[in-house]
This record gives structure tokens, sequence and C-alpha cells, in this order.
């Protein structure tokens, strides 16, 4: 695995390109799966943190059906949208339907974020105490991995172009209020991205491509492009976005 000396926001010897959405996630759940098997070698549980989006929806459908040891893995949430759990666009809902209730993954290893939409910096800091209690005495989160995606404007997680949340290098999980949507979103900050053992980008869609495109090889500009923050070991890209 890469260190985080060598890691940069573009590192062609990580990346892997797939003629279709399927095989990108069909690679990624094999990756997955064996990302498993050598953490808990050594370790007694694996911890990941889950994007939202539809790009990785087809990797958690994948892993449902997939032989794992479901009571050592668990389940984080790397952003979340400020809406119930029951909402359309919830991030966990999503995950719930596509593989945690297929799986019957135990509720005791499910860590959603427990939304507030009335008061999202107390469900924030509610959240941060949770991830605290799961890497007591460290910095950041040790995940063992975090999933992710980008959206056409180069966002990541939920750290949008022009936000406060950007530029948090203390706190490891803030509300985040995005203009654009009038609203707020909940994000892991970029050092609790970068705290990652494993931090894969899943990207598809050639309306991707010019924001990879700024992402890899434009100015250094995180405000402009926040994946520039992200140091990641892995990308997963179709060849719609790569070209
Ligand atoms: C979210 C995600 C977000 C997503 C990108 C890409 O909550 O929406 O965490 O960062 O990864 O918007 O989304 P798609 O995979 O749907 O293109």
């Amino acid at each position: 695995m890469s260190s985080s000396s060598d890691r940069t926001p573009s590192n062609p010897r990580t990346t892997r390109i797939f003629d279709s959405l399927a095989v990108l996630q069909q690679e990624a759940a094999d990756a997955f799966c064996a990302a498993v098997e050598e953490t808990l070698e050594n370790k007694d549980r694996f911890c990941v943190s889950l994007s939202g989006g539809s790009t990785p929806k087809g990797l958690y459908q994948q892993l449902a059906s997939r032989d794992l040891p479901w009571d050592r893995i668990h389940w984080f949430w790397g952003d979340e949208r400020n809406v119930p759990h029951d909402d359309a666009d919830s991030n966990t809902k999503m995950v719930r339907e596509a593989l945690l209730q297929p799986a019957s993954v135990p509720e005791q290893n499910v860590h959603p974020v427990e939304v507030n939409v009335e008061d999202p910096a107390s469900a924030a800091m509610k959240y941060e105490q949770t991830l605290r209690g799961f890497f007591p005495e460290q910095p950041f989160p040790a995940w063992d991995l975090v999933l992710l995606g980008m959206g056409d404007d180069a966002h990541t997680a939920s750290l949008f172009p022009e936000t406060a949340a950007l530029s948090e290098d203390e706190r490891w999980f803030v509300e985040n209020w995005v203009e654009k949507f009038e609203g707020y979103r909940y994000t892991l900050s970029p050092p609790a991205i970068n705290s990652g053992e494993r931090i894969w980008f899943l990207i598809s869609g050639e309306s991707k491509r010019e924001a990879l495109k700024n992402v890899w090889s434009g100015e250094r500009n995180t405000d402009q492009f926040p994946s520039q923050l992200i140091y990641p070991t892995r990308w997963y890209l179709t060849q719609d976005v790569a070209s």
C-alpha cells in the first residue's frame, strides 16, 4: 500500500481504467474483499467510510452477494445529506437498500449519521464523538478504507467548492453550508479522509472529465477543485472520464 508520502492528487501508478461502470464496480468489489481479508489478518475489524451517490451503489450491490465476514466489518458514512434516513436523498437509505439489508448486516456494525435537520452542528459533533469512540487516541480516523466519488464540480464527499469545510483541519466531521443547495450537508474534513489506509476514488461519466482534468493537472486551487485536497491510493475510472 502506498504511503502518504508518495501520494499525490494524481498518481498514474494507481489508476485503473475500465470500459464500463459495471466492470469498474465488479473490480472494486473484488478489491474490497481483498482489502478486508488483508486487514483482518492482523486486526479484529475493518472500518470503512462510505460514499454516497450513484457510482458506488453498484459496488454496494455487488458486495451484498459476496461472502464477507459481516460481523467484523463496520460501516460509516463519509458524508450525508441533511434529510431523514427515509428520504430519497439519504445516503443512509441508499446504502441500507443496496447492501446492508440484502446482506443482513448486523445493526451494531452500522453507524449512520444521526441527522438533525434543525441543528446540523450538534449532529456533526455527535457523529464525531461516535468516530472518536471507534478510533480512540488517534489524531484522525484510522480508516481501513475510504470510498469516494467526485462530482462534475470536483467536489468529493460533501466538500463542495468554496465552502467552509474545505479549510477544516482540526475537526473530523462537520456540518457544511452549501449555498447552491441552500442547505447543510455533513462531511468528513479533508484530514479525516486523508488519514485512511486506503483511499479510493470511483469516478464515472463524461460529465466528470473536465473536473478530473482540473484535479489532476489544473492549477492547484483547492477552493475550486476540492478533490485536490485528497491524497488517494487508487483511482477507479471509466474510460469516458479518463480519456
Ligand atoms: C454524495 C456523495 C458525493 C458523490 C458525488 C458523485 O453524498 O452525493 O458523497 O460526493 O460521491 O456527488 O456522485 P455520483 O457518483 O452520483 O456521480
